[in-house]
């Protein structure tokens, strides 16, 4: 788009100036707003992100890792018919925990914390209990959130 001629230089100057500006604004707003998406929180609530998770899948002693709200989690089985599920990412600087079958114990993997399948804190650095999610027995599925 070139400028109309016919305008003196001055008002020529002030509508390039202007243009120049908006083009600006718009290649700033088109290049932010995957960024802005990328660091808005996720959206929260609504039985739209419950995840089901088959009952048979988390037998006794057992932990099944599963994706809830785009961050690793876990459901367990700590008495026959009792589950409960919890965030997979360790409270101190968010790696994932792993089930220890043999000692019953969640272990982070980076720097040694221990926590307890109901997610408090047994030792090592973490400074809070993994977090709980809510858990409705449904059938013979669990639904998580
Ligand atoms: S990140 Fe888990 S103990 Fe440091």
């Amino acid at each position: 788009m070139d400028a109309p001629s016919n305008l003196p230089p001055s008002r020529r100057r002030t509508f390039l100036l202007i243009l120049a500006g908006g083009l600006g604004a718009l290649l700033a707003g088109a290049a932010g707003w995957p960024l802005l998406r990328f660091l808005a929180p996720a959206s929260r609530g609504g039985a739209e992100q419950a995840v089901s998770v088959p009952r048979a899948a988390v037998a006794a002693g057992t932990a099944h890792f599963f994706q809830y709200r785009g961050k690793p989690a876990v459901a367990l089985q700590l008495q026959p018919g009792e589950y409960t599920a919890l965030s997979a990412v360790c409270t101190h600087l968010g790696c994932v925990v792993q089930w220890q079958e043999a000692t019953g114990e969640f272990l982070c993997p980076c720097h040694g914390g221990r926590f307890s399948p109901a997610g408090a804190v047994l030792a090592g650095p973490p400074p809070r209990a993994l977090e709980i999610l809510p858990v409705v027995v449904d059938g013979d599925q669990l639904r998580i959130g």
